[in-house]
């Protein structure tokens, strides 16, 4: 059981974490704080290949264009840690997805692992593509799936959290 201000706590996760889970990062807060919903909200890549860097400077131009500030350094996830810090687990992709089930060590962690795909209703999309080997429209892609996946989060955690106070 949880107590009525529980913060309800979610990890957006990609490869390199400087494109993709940093924008959904930025996004998600946009709307989880215009919602007025009690969250934490971080990112984490399954590589540390670039770890402890700013995000990719193209993904934060086009962030602050279209009304987002990306001030997270990258970081690997941690699965000693992150999978008990977090409610839910986002990955960006179907490799992101497998590489984070292949980390969980008990069904309570891998059920925590939503891949971004359910939050999208886009025809032909089921995952956010890797932006960084492309041009700038890639990074525009990732803004709008992100916007779109964002509003159904908001609704997914709503539930939860009146899932969690109808229980405490
Ligand atoms: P991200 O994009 O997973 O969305 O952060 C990438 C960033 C870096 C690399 C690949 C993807 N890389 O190969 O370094």
């Amino acid at each position: 059981m949880v107590s009525k201000t529980k913060t309800y706590r979610v990890l957006f996760v990609c490869l390199g974490n400087i494109c993709r889970s940093p924008a959904a990062e930025a996004i998600f807060k946009v709307y989880a704080e215009r919602a007025g919903l009690n969250i934490d909200v971080d990112s984490a890549g399954t590589s540390g290949w670039h770890e402890g860097e700013k995000a990719d400077q193209r993904m934060r131009t086009t962030a602050k264009e279209r009304g987002y500030t990306i001030t997270s350094l990258s970081r690997p996830f941690d699965s000693k840690k992150d999978f008990d810090s977090f409610d839910l687990i986002v990955p960006m992709d179907g490799q992101n997805y497998t590489d984070l089930r292949n980390m969980a060590k008990t069904r309570e962690e891998a059920d925590k692992i939503q891949p971004i795909s359910q939050f999208i209703q886009s025809t032909g999309t089921t995952f956010i593509p890797d932006p960084y080997y492309g041009g700038n429209s890639g990074f525009h892609t990732v803004t709008d799936l992100l916007e779109e996946a964002s509003t159904q989060l908001v609704s997914y955690v709503e539930t939860k959290l009146e899932i969690d106070r109808a229980g405490s």
